[in-house]
């Protein structure tokens, strides 16, 4: 584990490029970033850190509904249970792998507090 906590953009891309080299080959999540929508990583990573910069750096970069996106996912190909586990497990060990302290710790909590939000409105459909 490093010692020095997310600061800058810079982190971020780290933080999301750390995250994807692992999500987009995983056995139980991977084929919805290749199969179910095959992503184009050089427009998905930067929005995904546009995102992340809004949540945790507080610069607003992004101005999309992740809430929509999912909803339409879910509907191509269900997001169970199992995969809002796994994506998390995936997004703290990508976060611990790099990153401790106040910033790092809020980046695993507000994924959290999404995914739940995201599973709690895919069950509603
Ligand atoms: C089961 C777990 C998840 C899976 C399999 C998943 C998968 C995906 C996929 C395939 C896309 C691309 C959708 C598209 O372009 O149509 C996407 C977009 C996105 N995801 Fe997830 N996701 C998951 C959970 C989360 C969580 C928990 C967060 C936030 C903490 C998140 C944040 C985002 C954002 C910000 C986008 C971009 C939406 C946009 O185009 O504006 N995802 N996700």
């Amino acid at each position: 584990m490093d010692d020095r906590d997310i600061q800058t953009r810079v982190d971020i891309e780290l933080l999301v490029n750390k995250f994807y080299q692992q999500a987009k080959y995983d056995d139980q999540i991977g084929h919805f970033f290749t199969e179910v929508i095959p992503l184009d990583w050089d427009h998905h990573i930067p929005l995904i850190c546009d995102f992340w910069e809004t949540v945790l750096l507080n610069r607003i970069a992004y101005q999309g509904n992740p809430m929509i996106k999912h909803l339409e996912l879910h509907k191509k190909s269900p997001l169970l249970e199992k995969h809002f586990d796994r994506w998390l497990t995936l997004w703290e060990k990508a976060v611990s792998a790099q990153f401790v302290g106040p910033k790092a710790t809020e980046a695993i909590n507000r994924a959290q507090q999404i995914g739940a939000l995201m599973k709690f409105k895919v069950s509603q459909l």
